[in-house]
Formats: C-alpha cells, structure tokens, sequence
C-alpha cells in the first residue's frame, strides 16, 4: 500500500511513484513492466527521456485499468514554443497511447532562453488542462522567483513542482516557496541518485531499524511530505524501494539526516537558475 496527496486541484497522486529517467528505450516496456507487477501505480516519464512509448507499451500490457494508473511527462526543453509544445504534446500521447495524461510538467524554466518567457508556456500548459488532455499541471525545476511570475501572470499555481531534493541537498528554498503556493513537492533523485545508501548516516539508521538504507532515506522523504519516484532496473531494488509504508523513523532520526545537507554544494544536477541546454 502507498500512501497519496491530494493536489491543490483536488486530484490525488499516490506519494511513491517509479522514475524512468536513464531507462533506456528498448528496456523501458519490460522495466516499467515489472515496477507495475511489482505494485508501482505512479509512472514519471519526460519527452527527454526518450521512453515515452516504452511506459506505453507497459501501461497497455499490464491489464491495469487506466484510472489505477497515474502518470506524468514532462515538456522538454526546446519544445517551448506554443506551436513545438502542442505538437510534442500530441506526439506524447500517441506514444503514451493514451488519451488524457494525469500530470504534465514544464521540465525546466530555462530563464535565459526564450527571452525568459517561461510564463507564456505555461499559458499552454493550462490550455492542455481546459483541453481535457491533461489532469493535471505542474513544473520541474522552477526557483521561488519562477513561480512567482507564472503565479503572478495567470493566477493559477502549477499542482506540483518536481526539483532535486535529497539528504545531501534539501533544496529548502524552493520546497517552501512551493509550500507557500500550496504546490506539492515532488522530490527527484530522492536516493540521490543511489550515493544516499552509502551514506554512513543513513546505513547506521538503516541498522537501528533492521531496514535497508534506500528504505530509510525514501521514509524520510515520504515523512517529511513529499512525492517520490526512485529509479531501478532492479526487481529487488523496486520491491525495497517499495515497502516504505510499514515503518517509521523517530525525530532524532529524521533530524540526524536533515544535518547530511551540504547546501548548494549537494547540489547533484545542474542549476535552474543558468541550464541552458534547449
Ligand atoms: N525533473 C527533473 O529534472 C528530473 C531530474 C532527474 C530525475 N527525475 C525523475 O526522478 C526520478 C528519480 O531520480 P533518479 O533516477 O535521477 O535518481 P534516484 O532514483 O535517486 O537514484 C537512481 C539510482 O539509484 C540506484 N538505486 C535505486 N534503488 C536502489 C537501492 N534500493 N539500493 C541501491 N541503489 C539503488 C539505481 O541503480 P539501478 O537502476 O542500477 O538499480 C540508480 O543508479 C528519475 O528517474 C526521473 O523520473 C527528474
């Protein structure tokens, strides 16, 4: 069983979701297969990932019923433009093979392209929502100054913003500009991106609960509120990843991994404010 948070749309999202990010293509029908038959009922899939149609193939194989399955892409970074946009979109949900997504997301807000005009894509990100075509908006990577603007402009705050958080980098800032917004965090690269289990910190508390340490470092992030997805190619590693739900970590705990974070310099993906890469 996963928990799930209700957006502020009034939608809900199950809290543990799987990530695809470096799944390669022709492995990502038979590994999503597998996070589906293992329990995942929360798919993260982006354009730039390459894998939409895998995560299709996936969907469409297991039997699920649509409506048990939630699933997010994501806009990549050239398709800004209203025009590229509604087009990629229309290319999303062919390979998808579905005919409304649950969560779609501007994946970074490149500031120093597009004249800085993040705020006009997310114009289109609403239509898609008064569309129908998708449930759900939201973005990725945005700093508190960005969702600002797009507040701002439109009156309408994204339901969740996906940015880096882990033990390493609590990314602070941005997880309580969103709070402020009553926008979601969904935390990415929640295992930081698998060094958070060789943390001595966390394998000691992973010890005192008679837990793994991936268990204990997702715990954390599902105790503090936030959504996650962690990545494996691994059927063990996606079932542990999974039984999050049956245990708890006690304030001394979770205070003694709050303290792993660096700041900045935890930082393991590149920064908001200056990624240019279109
Ligand atoms: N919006 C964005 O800009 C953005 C950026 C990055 C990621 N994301 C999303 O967030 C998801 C998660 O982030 P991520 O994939 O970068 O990193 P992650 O989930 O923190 O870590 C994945 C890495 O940890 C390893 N791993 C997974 N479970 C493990 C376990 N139980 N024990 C030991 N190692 C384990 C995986 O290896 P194996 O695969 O070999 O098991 C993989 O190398 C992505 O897949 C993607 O959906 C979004």
């Amino acid at each position: 069983m996963t928990a799930s948070i209700t957006l502020h749309d009034g939608t809900t999202i199950p809290q543990l979701g799987f990530g695809t990010f470096k799944v390669p293509p022709e492995d990502t029908a038979a590994t999503v297969g597998e996070a589906l038959s293992v329990g995942y009922r929360h798919i993260d899939t982006a354009q730039g990932y390459g894998n939409e149609a895998g995560v299709g193939q996936a969907i469409a194989e297991s039997g699920i019923a649509r409506d048990d399955i939630y699933v997010t892409s994501k806009l990549t970074n050239s398709m800004h433009r209203r025009d590229d946009a509604l087009r990629s979109f229309d290319d999303t949900m062919d390979k998808l093979g579905l005919d409304e997504l649950d969560l779609f997301l501007i994946h970074w807000p490149l500031p120093t392209l597009y004249d800085g005009d993040f705020v006009s894509t997310w114009k289109v990100m609403l239509e898609f929502v008064e569309q129908g075509r998708v449930r759900s908006a939201g973005v990725s990577n945005f700093q508190p100054d960005h969702l600002a603007q797009i507040i701002d402009a439109t009156g309408v705050a994204p339901v969740v913003n996906q940015i880096e958080v882990h033990p390493f980098f609590r990314n602070e800032a941005a997880r309580i500009a969103s709070h402020e917004h009553g926008i979601a965090v969904e935390a990415w690269g929640p295992l930081a991106r698998g060094e958070a289990v060789k943390d001595p910190v966390i394998r000691e508390i992973a010890a005192e609960t008679a837990r793994q340490p991936s268990q204990v470092a997702l715990r954390w992030h599902v105790q503090r509120g936030d959504i996650v997805f962690p990545k494996s190619m691994h059927r063990e590693r996606m079932e542990e990843n999974f039984a999050i739900f049956d245990f708890g970590l006690s304030e001394e705990q979770m205070e003694r991994i709050d303290a792993l974070d660096k700041g900045a310099a935890g930082r393991q993906g590149p920064d908001p404010d200056t990624f240019d890469r279109a």
